[in-house]
Parts: structure tokens; C-alpha cells; sequence
């Protein structure tokens, strides 16, 4: 039996300009993560066992365009396999899905790490390669992906990220104190391709206002990116903070998701700002030590359906 492991992640800075070639920070969600098992079947082919998706069914009976699927396929097809072993892949999430904290990428990722070792292909485990097999894979969740998601979920630590042809620029960078976070869930669900589509609908009608809203996403990334290697957290907060005034000119906000990031400053928080595609799905507050609970509890009486804390370092 092999199993493997990856974090959700979030996006601190840049999202959806970042599809758009400008720079983005994401960090990795490290006590959510998602796991793939997989063992020896005694039945005759691949049998896929999701139980937090309800899901126990037979790979070839999938759709080619399911991502548990396709992940398996892209293994397959990475190390020129005519058939698989028969055998069994259980996926575990504690990620909630459509939430903007990248289960899909890690269920992908978890799943390409236990079957590489399952398989005896150490050369997969590189992160580079799950990296790699996993965007193809999310090209089913977005559309257009930046590839910044399967990026921080396969490295699991926090990036500096450039969408580049013909390689995408990937910078690990100082992270000087750590930045301690307050994630809050609106309870809404939302389709990063949908949202993704949307705002590339938007950017096509009125090229020139889009273009300068994520120049301006790009310009925040970057000194973001020097605020945290400085280790200057009011500025940090700052940055969150106007990062979501661009994301609400992008529509892509929400009255819940300003609710709560309102109610979260009201509450001390440094800087607040959505989290990933929008519309619903999270948002994240950068707190001082010793905030958690004032903040947490604003952010519940604001109608946060889940609050949990996380330290990026
Ligand atoms: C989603 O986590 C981030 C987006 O920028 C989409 C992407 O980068 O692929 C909204």
C-alpha cells in the first residue's frame, strides 16, 4: 500500500491577474491537505474510492474529461503504460472543494505522488512533474489556468510566480516573519472557471481599463513581495487591502466576501482581501499574534460559515 499527501494553498496576492502574465504570491495550506492511497485489487481493473465525494466507481467508466480520471491517465501517459495494474485509489480531503483552496490541484497532486511510488516511477515524484501533471489536470477545473495552484500545491512552500512561455517563473522567496492569517469561508461555492471566464469576457470588452486594473494587481504583487521579505507587516496588510479594492473593480467580490473583509478590519486585522477566484469561496486577513480570537469571532458574526487560522513562514 503507498500514500501520499498534499496541502490546499491560497493565493495572498495577484489572483486573476496573474492568468494575464502578471506576477501573484501563493503560499501552501499545510493543515489542509488532501491524501491518495492506493492498493492491490483483487478485482479486475482501477477502482476509484472518494468517500468525501460520495464516489466508488470503476475508472473506464468515467468520463475522459473527470479530473480523478485524468489524473490517473496523465500518469499513465507520463510513463508509457499500456495498462495499469489492477488496484484501488482512495481520496481523502479535509479541503473544502470549490473554495478557492485548491482541492482539486492537491487531490491531483496526492494522487500522481502515491501512484508514482505505487508504480516504482521515483522520476514523478519531482516536483517539477507533479507540478506539470496536475496543470493539465486543472485545465479541466479553469479553463485557462495561470498554473500558479499546482505550483504551490506540488512545492509546497510560498512562491513568487510569473505565468511565462515557454517556463513559467517560479521564486521561491524570504518569508521574514510569519504571517499569521485568518482564513474565512463565505459558505458559498464558486467555479474558478466560471469566474475565470468572466473576467476574461470582461477584459475582451474593455481591454484597456483590464489591462491597467492588472498592472496595478502586479505592481501590489511586487511590493508585497519585498514587504514580506522586509518582514513589514502593517504594509503587508496595506497591500491585502488594496489588492481587493482592484478585485472588486474586476467584479469578482462579492457582498458577502466584502462583508467579511470589512468586518475583519473592524476588527483589527491588518489587511484583508478575497482569496482565489471570488464570487464566493474564501477570503483571508492578515492578523498580529494575539488577534485570532477577536477577529475570528467578527468574522462568524459577519456570517463566515468557517474560520480557521493558518501561519505562513
Ligand atoms: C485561482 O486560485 C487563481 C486564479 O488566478 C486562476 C488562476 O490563476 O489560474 C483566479
Amino acid at each position: 500500500m503507498c500514500e501520499a499527501t498534499a496541502p490546499g494553498k491560497i493565493i495572498l496576492f495577484g489572483e486573476h491577474a496573474v492568468v494575464y502574465g502578471r506576477s501573484a504570491i501563493a503560499a501552501p495550506v499545510s493543515q489542509l491537505r488532501a491524501t491518495a492511497t492506493i492498493a492491490a485489487n483483487n478485482t479486475a481493473g482501477i477502482r476509484l474510492i472518494a468517500p468525501d465525494l460520495e464516489i466508488d466507481v470503476q475508472l473506464g467508466t468515467l468520463p475522459d474529461e473527470d479530473a480523478l480520471a485524468m489524473t490517473v491517465r496523465q500518469v499513465q501517459r507520463a510513463i508509457n503504460l499500456p495498462q495499469l495494474p489492477d488496484l484501488t485509489i482512495t481520496v481523502h480531503s479535509d479541503i473544502p472543494i470549490a473554495s478557492g483552496l485548491g482541492s482539486g490541484a492537491a487531490i491531483s497532486a496526492a494522487i500522481i505522488r502515491a501512484l508514482a511510488t505505487y508504480l516504482k516511477q521515483p522520476q514523478l515524484l519531482d516536483n517539477k512533474i507533479v507540478s506539470e501533471l496536475t496543470y493539465e489536470v486543472e485545465k479541466i477545473h479553469h479553463g485557462t489556468p495561470s498554473g500558479i495552484d499546482n505550483t504551490v500545491v506540488a512545492y509546497e512552500q510560498p512562491v513568487y510566480f510569473t505565468r511565462r512561455q515557454p517556463t513559467n517563473l517560479i521564486e521561491p522567496f524570504e518569508v521574514k516573519r510569519p504571517l499569521h492569517l485568518i482564513i474565512g469561508h463565505t459558505g458559498m461555492r464558486s467555479s474558478t472557471k466560471t469566474v475565470v471566464m468572466d473576467v476574461r469576457r470582461q477584459w475582451e470588452a474593455d481591454s484597456v481599463t483590464f489591462e491597467a486594473i492588472f498592472d496595478a494587481c502586479g505592481d501590489v504583487a511586487k511590493a508585497a513581495r519585498f514587504a514580506i521579505e522586509q518582514g513589514d507587516m502593517a504594509q503587508i496588510g496595506r497591500l491585502m487591502s488594496e489588492n481587493h479594492v482592484w478585485l472588486q473593480k474586476m467584479s469578482v467580490s462579492s457582498p458577502k466576501l466584502d462583508k467579511l473583509v470589512d468586518a475583519a478590519m473592524a476588527a483589527g486585522a491588518l489587511g484583508a482581501k478575497l482569496s482565489g477566484a471570488g464570487r464566493g469561496g474564501n477570503m483571508i486577513a492578515l492578523i498580529e499574534a494575539g488577534m485570532e480570537t477577536a477577529v475570528s469571532e467578527a468574522l462568524f458574526a459577519a456570517g463566515a460559515m468557517s474560520v480557521f487560522q493558518t501561519r505562513i513562514s
